[in-house]
């Protein structure tokens, strides 16, 4: 719950809150300026998916130094939004969103866990989709709800991921975001975003799509689209070869968000990332950029970062040459509005935007498993449910090197109220790496293109009210 002081607003103590972000038609917008928000992300799982497990009393959004550490080098790096891929609902969460959160980074969050009875199992959906699955999505919502820098909610990852998987599920992940859907309507104070996480296998990807987003009457539809892309590899790639002309016609229509979920082929290692240029450019304005796999480096090496157990942190190449290739994006042409595009209606559902024959045309959308109405009309009250508190501590405590090994010792975050954006993007000049990256205090205001938010929230229970 946030309320709005502005004669406080010079008492220390008190949070400065990003505002909110809501989808209209293909674009999303600040709810409070109407400006256009195109994602400038990565994806942020430090410890894989096997980072989250029954015995384990951490996840990637509960631990504030590290949080602190990351936020620094992504609000250097240009970062918007994080995705991460897997929650303990019952951990506290408030530090690290509001860390973010003061680093103008907003954060997508899957509902889903590699536990069993956390997922739906695609090779059996109709026996995963149960009261005890809503329940553990549900505790999700409640945990995180509170949070103005929550962009949305990924309901399903890659669950169809062949022709095969793509005859029984598609209804039950409609079905999984109407029940989300309606839980929010019911207990969250804005209408927090709803979507889907897709293979991009072109054989079906515009079906995934078309079956998704279409309008069924009822609440089942997608809010928006993320596509996990590696078709662009190096520099012999193009517009045309990785095929993002394909993407940009299949689109250019949509009625709701498009993004790349993933995107960043590993090969050439270090990367180079020229499909960032392709991807904020004015010929692909019809997609909402893109979020980079992945911050940390893992088994399958895809990271801009290398973190230690001791939770030292070391900058790959990879970190330098995506702060360059993001240092040339026209934030000014990323925040236009356009009134066309935020106002494309959904087509109604219908078995002929449907094209390969063992994708699902069936629109009936299975009905809630036994007691899930009670939990949507009654809410979670014994879930906890996280909110913004007062970040104090700025500088970054644990051991940060550069890619030439030089230590980063004065790195601190910079509290700010509005989206993070890349350096460099209005009046500064680029350095791509050393000075720019060696403080955190080098990302700041670029230009006067950015109005301050007037939203200022205060932390319930927090230090501030101690403070009063
Ligand atoms: C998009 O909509 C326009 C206007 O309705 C139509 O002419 C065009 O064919 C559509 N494009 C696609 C790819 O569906
Ligand atoms: C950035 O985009 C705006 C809006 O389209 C345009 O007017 C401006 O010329 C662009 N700036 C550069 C450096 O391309
Ligand atoms: C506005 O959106 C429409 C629909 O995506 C697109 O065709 C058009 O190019 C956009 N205009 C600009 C200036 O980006």
């Amino acid at each position: 719950m946030h309320y709005s002081i502005p004669g406080l607003a010079l008492l220390a103590g008190l949070t400065a809150a990003v505002d909110p972000v809501e989808v209209r038609g293909q674009d999303f917008v600040n709810s409070v300026s109407g400006d256009r928000f195109v994602v400038i992300g990565v994806d942020y799982q430090p410890g894989g998916q096997g980072a989250i497990s029954a015995d384990n009393d951490k996840d990637v959004l509960s631990d504030p130094e590290a949080c602190t550490r990351d936020a620094a080098l992504m609000q250097s790096l240009g970062v918007n939004t994080i995705r991460s891929y897997n929650v303990d609902p019952t951990l506290n969460h408030d530090e690290c969103m509001s860390i973010f959160n003061g680093v103008g980074i907003y954060v997508i969050l899957d509902v889903n866990t590699p536990v069993y009875g956390q997922h739906i199992d695609r090779s059996n959906p109709a026996g995963t989709y149960t009261r005890g699955y809503m329940e553990h999505v549900f505790t999700v919502i409640e945990a995180f709800k509170g949070y103005p820098n929550l962009l949305g909610f990924f309901g399903g990852n890659e669950i169809i991921n062949d022709l095969e998987t793509a005859d029984e599920n598609p209804p039950y992940m409609r079905a999984v975001q109407r029940d989300m859907k309606d839980y929010i309507a019911a207990h969250a104070d804005r209408p927090i975003p709803v979507g889907y996480s897709a293979a991009d296998v072109r054989e079906f990807t515009e079906d995934t799509f078309n079956y998704l987003a279409c309008d069924n009457g009822d609440s089942s539809a997608s809010d928006f689209f993320g596509l996990n892309s590696y078709s662009w590899c190096g520099s012999e790639s193009s517009f045309q070869t990785a095929e993002y002309d394909v993407l940009v016609e299949m689109f250019s229509n949509a009625s709701i968000p498009v993004f790349f979920s993933e995107y960043g082929c590993n090969d050439p290692s270090p990367r180079v990332f020229d499909e960032v240029e392709a991807l904020y450019s004015p010929q692909m304005t019809v997609m909402s950029g893109g979020l980079v796999y992945e911050w940390s480096q893992e088994d399958n090496n895809y990271g801009l970062v290398d973190i230690s157990t001791d939770g030292s942190l070391r900058l790959r190449a990879d970190y330098d040459s995506l702060q360059k290739q993001y240092s040339r994006i026209n934030v000014t042409l990323l925040e236009a509005s356009n009134d066309t595009a935020t106002g494309i209606p959904a087509p109604r559902c219908s078995s002929n935007l449907i094209q390969a024959d063992d994708f699902s045309d069936e629109f009936d959308i299975p009905s809630r498993p036994s007691g899930v109405d009670a939990l949507i009309s009654s809410g979670l009250s014994s879930a906890p449910t996280g909110a913004l508190v007062s970040v104090t501590a700025t500088a970054v405590a644990l051991p940060v090197y550069d890619t030439n090994s030089a230590s980063m010792s004065d790195l601190a975050i910079t509290v700010t109220s509005e989206a993070n954006h890349p350096v460099g993007t209005a009046s500064r000049t680029s350095s791509g790496s050393g000075s720019a990256t060696a403080s955190g205090a080098a990302t700041t205001e670029t230009g006067g293109a950015h109005r301050l938010s007037g939203a200022v929230a205060l932390a319930l229970g927090a230090a501030a009210f101690a403070a009063l």
